[in-house]
């Protein structure tokens, strides 16, 4: 289906901060409507420099949030688990994924009733392992019966700080063998869990509160927030390009980078179970 990397993106016309879901927003500090268009335009203009296929998504008018394509769902082979969203305000987003990803040529599966699952931006890849963050938004048993679907393994990672409550604003695999991660952002089982990936990287809090694990994959090439200097400096080091570009306008919601693509033929770290 993909014959290089592709992600799907939604553009921010219809961007902005009109409720509060996470302890980053604040409808006193609004959006610019302008700046915010820049910042996204750029970060795609970038991901097309680095030869990745972008598809975009029309935004829709009262789904603020939709920018945020890393929560339309889990894409596994040519599969989509669609998200249910635990906050009212971003539940209308999944009849327009679903409605994408149908006419794109993805089979679409919704999960149990009852069980809250917020996609990509709780479940990544590492290796042939889904980590998957829960409590703040996704549950643990959605998590579990994921896992069941696709025959992997599941990691179970709990999220104890409220300002990292997706698990990709604290964690991101790099390939199948290392990933950077905030530690503060986990509880002590998870933290000794996460510690099997042979090679970690630890971000430091300023650079955490930038949204530096929110950081997007294409290869060896890692593109991410700006501000994030030290981070830079570790990934380099580790054979990496690093390609910074600023979103602040996107953390205002609480996000950044990662959050605002969602790779469809499979992320750099992951090894995916055979499809069944
Ligand atoms: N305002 C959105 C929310 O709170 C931001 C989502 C960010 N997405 C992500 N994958 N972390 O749900």
């Amino acid at each position: 289906m993909f014959d290089r990397p592709t992600i799907l993106m939604c553009p921010p016309d219809f961007y902005g901060i009109e409720y509060e879901i996470n302890p980053w927003m604040d409808r006193n500090a609004p959006s610019d409507a302008d700046r915010s268009r820049r910042q996204w335009q750029d970060l795609h203009d970038l991901l097309v420099s680095l030869h990745v296929d972008v598809q975009q998504m029309q935004p829709v008018r009262g789904l603020p949030d939709l920018v945020f394509t890393a929560n339309a769902g889990l894409v596994w082979h040519d599969t989509v688990f669609l998200s249910s969203f635990r906050h009212a305000a971003r539940q209308g987003e999944t009849a327009i994924d679903a409605a994408w990803f149908s006419t794109n040529g993805f089979r679409t599966i919704e999960l149990p009733a009852g069980m809250y699952f917020e996609g990509a931006g709780d479940a990544l890849f590492c290796g042939d392992t889904l980590y998957a963050g829960y409590l703040v938004r996704s549950d643990a048993n959605a998590m579990q019966w994921l896992g069941q679907q696709m025959g992997c393994r599941v990691l179970p990672l709990q999220l104890v700080d409220e300002h990292y409550y997706h698990l990709d604003t604290c964690f991101c695999p790099l390939d199948s063998t290392s990933a950077i991660y905030y530690p503060p952002a986990f509880d002590d089982y998870a933290r000794r869990a996460l510690s099997q990936i042979p090679r970690l990287i630890e971000v430091h809090a300023a650079e955490a509160a930038r949204f530096a694990c929110n950081a997007v994959v294409v290869g060896r090439d890692i593109v991410l927030n700006s501000g994030c200097p030290r981070l830079e400096a570790a990934l380099q080091q580790v054979g990496f390009r690093t390609h910074a570009t600023e979103l602040d306008e996107f953390l205002k919601a609480g996000g950044s980078a990662k959050c605002l693509t969602l790779r469809l033929d499979g992320e750099a770290a992951a090894v995916w179970p055979q499809a069944r």
